[in-house]
């Protein structure tokens, strides 16, 4: 197993390690017996000696309670050391996903990243728990049974090593088969899964566009899919059974006709051809089980493998080293700055932004669909890195700032904005866990938030479901923006965050902003020209590219795109 996932066992070492020196202790307790029961039969039950019988006897009865013992000693070991690695795992999982930048999060798809955690983690563990316990019990069975055997009596030991490696290679020829038919079934897993999240996810899109048939057809699909292949694979495993009886009889009859014919001869005892039948059973079970172990490893290596991708992911924004705690102003500066996704700069998404805002300052930011505008501000606090050039922010480079000082200080409610499960209140607290009522309804009166909170019967209270389904699109875009603003920001970002709101509404937000917090520097991305006709300027973003930057005025006079929109919308206005 990968070695970056066994350093998540830490605490559990100890019964990590205790549970193959106990099951150890079953094995040998167990391979002991059947010595133990040809001593009884030749000494005991032959000779017409009691005494031995009743020694013998109770000295199995006591082996049997041991090795049951140590047995199930390991069993609660092996438990919890993979309940607990498990634990661990999926720990470290999420540690790490915390500090994914967005560039990590998205090369990974959130239904890939659920199924890491959850089904990939469980394959791991019931892996590792086979490991410890049957992987370690398997083979000790098979040395020690086979020595016992030797030790009983080597020339009918022979047989047993003679079907040994026929049985290993029917079970070698069956994994083979079955190797690639598992690897694959677990992929169309991660497919299934995705198609059921993201069913569920856009279940009110597809009720709308009533593709539910669509939908029960893809899945039928890949479950069906699943069903073959699972069906293929357990054909090929159930092929064992039959292989490991055929080998165990045709070894017993080998051994009765030998061991007959040696018994009627005299070179051997009735208790040692009794013992050897009992190992007959032993070799080829521990073989099956080290077989089974081969296919587990085989099904958890993909799991592992997916599991370490998560853990090794390195997050590409990272703290600097010395890192500035306080931002002075909320002055913003474009230095030559290409971005781009994608690494290369043939591809990239903003083109040589050049700009300066000063601190306190509203903007305005227009530009069609897929622009660049949000990747334009997400840079602001380091959701992205720049490609090439600098931003300042407070006259520091952003790289320079600690992550949590420059995210704190730029406010942005993001496009794709979400609420979480918990009570209005519990929401707007993320803006600032110690925020008061007072500064919370203040907040809210800005973002024109209040007066529908208490509209409703619980207020501030009300409980938001997973995703704020319970409230308006145009209501969720204000509860953000509220608690954007109780992050007392120096910079506060809207990414086309008045988008459901009403006309006048967005007005009223504007006109807040200017009274209550005139300090703080303001980009507010819109679609509308009325959201940002006041600004003190507004930057025209054009294919990546800054077409143009003035106030309102001004671009009416001399840019086409911004005359264009606006006379789009002016006669939509005039209509
Ligand atoms: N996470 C991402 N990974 C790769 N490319 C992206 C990503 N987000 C956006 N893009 C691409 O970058 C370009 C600019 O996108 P951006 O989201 O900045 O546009 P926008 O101006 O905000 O558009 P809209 O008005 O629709 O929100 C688009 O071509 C888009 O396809
Ligand atoms: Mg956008």
């Amino acid at each position: 197993m990968n070695k970056r996932l066994l350093r998540s066992v830490r605490e559990f070492k100890r019964p990590a390690i205790l549970s193959p020196v106990l099951i150890s202790c079953e094995v040998i307790m167990e391979v002991l017996m059947p010595i133990l029961m040809s001593k009884l039969i030749d000494n005991g039950i032959k000779k017409e000696n009691m005494t031995y019988v009743w020694i013998m006897g109770t000295l199995l009865l006591v082996c049997m309670f041991i090795s049951m013992a140590f047995g199930a000693l390991s069993g609660r070991e092996a438990a919890k050391a993979s309940a607990g690695f498990a634990k661990n795992l999926r720990h470290d999982m999420f540690h790490n996903l915390q500090k994914f930048s967005f560039s990590n999060i998205d090369k990974f798809k959130t239904s890939s990243i659920i199924t890491r955690l959850t089904t990939d983690v469980t394959n791991v563990q019931n892996a590792f728990q086979m490991v410890i316990r049957i992987a370690v019990r398997a083979p000790i069975m098979l040395i020690f049974a086979m020595c016992a055997s030797f030790y009983v009596n080597p020339k009918v030991a022979l047989i047993l090593l003679c079907i040994a490696p026929v049985l290993m290679i029917g079970l070698v020829i069956i994994f083979r088969y079955a190797h690639p038919i598992f690897v694959r079934m677990f992929k169309k897993f991660d497919l299934m899964n995705n198609v059921v999240q993201e069913n569920v996810r856009g279940i009110r899109v597809v009720k709308s566009f009533v593709r539910e048939d669509h939908e029960i057809e893809k899945f039928t699909n890949v479950s069906s899919a699943i069903r073959n292949d699972s069906v293929r694979a357990e054909r090929a495993i159930n092929f064992n059974g039959p292989l490991m009886m055929t080998s165990v009889y045709t070894a017993m009859l080998l051994i009765s006709w030998i061991g007959a014919k040696m018994v009627v001869s005299g070179s051997m005892t009735d208790g040692e051809l009794a013992s050897m039948f009992s190992y007959t059973m032993q070799i080829p079970m521990s073989l099956m089980m080290v077989s089974m172990i081969i296919v587990m490893l085989v099904i958890s290596r993909t799991s592992a493998e997916r599991i370490s991708e998560i853990l090794e992911e390195q997050p590409d924004i990272t703290n600097p080293e010395n890192p500035v705690m306080k931002v002075a102003d909320g002055s913003i500066d474009f230095n030559h700055v290409f971005f781009s996704y994608s690494k290369k700069k043939e591809k990239s998404c903003l083109m040589d932004f050049d700009l300066h805002i000063n601190s306190g300052e509203t903007v305005g930011i227009i530009g069609g669909t897929g622009s660049g505008k949000s990747s334009f501000v997400q840079l602001i606090p380091r959701l992205y890195d720049v490609t090439d050039g600098t931003i300042k922010v407070g006259g520091v480079d952003v790289r320079n700032y600690d992550l949590d000082v420059i995210r704190d200080n730029v406010a942005m409610v993001l496009q794709k904005n979400v609420l979480f499960s918990g009570t209005i209140k519990e929401n707007l607290r993320w803006g600032n866990p110690n925020a008061t009522d007072e500064e919370m309804i203040q907040a809210c009166k800005i973002a024109q938030a209040d007066s529908f909170i208490s509209a409703f019967p619980e207020g501030y209270d009300t409980y938001i479901e997973q995703g704020g389904t319970n409230v308006s699109g145009g209501q969720k875009q204000r509860l953000c923006i509220a608690r954007a603003l109780l992050k007392n920001p120096k910079i506060l970002i809207l990414d086309d965050s008045t988008s459901a709101v009403d006309t006048a509404t967005d007005a009223q937000i504007q006109k807040g902003f200017a009274e209550y917090i005139p300090g703080t520097t303001k980009l507010i991305i819109a679609q509308r020209i009325s959201s940002v006709e006041h600004a003190d300027k507004i930057i025209v973003i054009d294919n990546g590219k800054i077409d143009a930057i003035g106030t309102h005025e001004e671009l009416l006079k001399d840019n086409e795109i911004y005359k264009e929109v606006y006379e789009s919308q002016k006669k939509g206005g005039d209509q």
